[in-house]
């Protein structure tokens, strides 16, 4: 099936009609990795919260199927995870088919509380639990977007309270206990906003398992809007402690929000998928008028790196994105290329090849970068729109990293929100960029994806042209190629 509307991506999941925000309820079972999403079938805005459903088996191409959980008189259905029940600890197991349970906040005029309902037919149909719910408000307005996960044998939550998460025991996903709370303190991590959507996962780093806990924060963003923060520390099953004081960012763009991870992931990856947008203004994006309204980042494979001493997360593509290169697009870009300065060079002219659906990946030498020096890595159409990242020396070290969408086409729900920055966390000479454009959207990953920047734009026919730029703020500014391709990506609807 062929989708067309002008700024529909390609290689990212969107929502085939409508409105679409968190992803939910992600959980790999019996072959299909599940992505349900916080979904209003009947508004290309934000409105009762349904979950919408959709499939895949490769994590590139998905299947939509039928709404999963609808409002009830317990109210809408908002975000929350999924596991599979592997030992029957619920007792719903049937002859030798392991349930599927979704784990959500009911949310309606009143208070929000946690309930649960089970599958057992691959997630086709759900029933819901009929003492729901299982975690009951305990007095709080915001109390939701439950997140569970296995610890030896027994169930744990994470559930957003407020500015703070709590942590909830269970040993059959049916009763629930109080366990702890991580967040009280404000000077951990960033309080600007309210907290939402939590995830606690567990990564393993030369030898040692480390925990993390992602948090997203509306608003707040270092650029602005709702985003994705994360802390590192230690979970012995009850109480979280982290290593850390200040905020550190999954994503310094302004399009990833509420990122999670799948459940039960056959290889033990931490693969998580977030919703590739802001809040800030979410609901006025132009798609709308293209019948659509919502899509989510490409799967990611995080994992933890050591820099300087201390722990970072680092984004990556999981290898089934491989799927999507086109062996017939695939250009290696000379080696050692000098970038003139103050000058560019054309990549896609010297190639010989423009689209707007590309891997680029790409390794500069910077020598004598002083003073205004910078590069710009560039992404053209024939009005001249453009999407540029890259770095610039004369920005404080805070914010070296760009990813710049000011003359991107459509910023009317941009609004001011028009560039991200960041500071560069490794600071030797040569620094890395993969770039993976859409459509509408543009993942980068700087230096192996310590630094990531998830941008939406809407230019008015695709950014096909490459072109890689050099500021040279002195004499000295020497900035060098030294290695670089450039593949093109099939859409996921062919
Ligand atoms: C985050 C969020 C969640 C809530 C859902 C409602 O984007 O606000 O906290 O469950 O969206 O759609």
């Amino acid at each position: 099936e062929c989708r067309q509307e002008r700024h529909r991506p390609q290689i990212h999941f969107s929502v085939p009609s409508n409105w679409l925000n968190d992803p939910n309820g992600m959980v790999y079972y019996d072959g299909e990795y599940h992505l349900h999403y916080q979904y209003h079938p009947y508004s290309t805005q934000w409105g009762p919260m349904h979950w919408g459903h959709a499939v895949s088996t490769d994590l590139v191409t998905w299947t939509d199927l039928p709404i999963s959980l609808y409002p009830d008189e317990l109210g809408m259905i908002f975000s929350g995870s999924a596991v599979v029940d592997l030992d029957n600890s619920t007792g719903l197991q049937k002859d030798s088919v392991q349930p599927i349970v979704a784990i959500f906040t009911h949310a309606n005029a009143g208070p929000q509380q946690q309930s649960i309902a089970y599958s057992l037919n691959k997630a086709r149909d759900f029933v819901k639990y009929e003492n729901n719910p299982v975690v009951p408000n305990p007095g709080v307005g915001d109390f939701r977007d439950p997140k569970v996960i296995r610890y030896n044998d027994k169930w744990v939550m994470v559930l957003a309270v407020g500015n703070k998460v709590d942590f909830f025991g269970s040993s059959d996903l049916k009763t629930w206990e109080f366990l702890s709370d991580f967040g009280i303190d404000p000077s951990q991590g960033s309080h600007a906003g309210v907290w939402e959507c939590p995830d606690l996962v567990r990564i393993q780093h030369n030898g040692f398992y480390h925990w993390v806990l992602l948090v997203s924060i509306n608003p707040g963003g270092p650029n602005g809007g709702s985003v994705t923060q994360y802390f590192i520390g230690s979970f012995d099953g009850k109480e979280f402690h982290s290593n850390q004081m200040d905020a550190l960012w999954m994503d310094w763009g302004e399009d990833n929000y509420a990122a999670v991870s799948f459940s039960n992931e056959p290889k033990g990856r931490t693969l998580v998928m977030g919703w590739m947008n802001n809040w800030a203004y979410a609901n006025e994006l132009p798609t709308r008028s293209e019948g659509f309204n919502g899509q989510m980042t490409l799967p990611r494979e995080l994992n933890l790196a050591t820099v300087d001493g201390a722990l970072r997360l680092i984004s990556s593509l999981p290898e089934e994105f491989g799927k999507l290169r086109d062996p017939s697009q695939v250009f290696q870009l000379p080696l050692l290329k000098e970038i003139p300065p103050n000058g560019f060079y054309n990549v896609s002219e010297e190639i010989g090849f423009k689209s707007g659906l590309v891997e680029v990946d790409l390794a500069f030498n910077m020598v004598g970068i002083e003073g205004t020096s910078s590069i710009a890595i560039c992404f053209v159409n024939r009005q001249r729109q453009e999407v540029c990242t890259g770095y610039d020396h004369e920005r404080p070290v805070d914010k070296e990293l760009f990813m710049n969408r000011e003359l991107s086409g459509d910023l009317r729900a941009i609004g001011g929100l028009r560039r991200a920055t960041a500071g560069r966390v490794k600071k030797d000479n040569i620094i890395t960029f993969k770039i993976v454009m859409d459509l509408s959207a543009a993942e980068v990953f700087i230096d192996n994806g310590l630094t990531v920047f998830t941008a939406l734009f809407f230019p008015d026919e695709p950014l096909d042209t490459l072109e890689i730029r050099h500021h040279a703020g002195s004499a000295e500014s020497r900035v060098t190629l030294i290695n670089g391709s450039v593949q093109g990506l099939r859409s996921m609807y062919n």
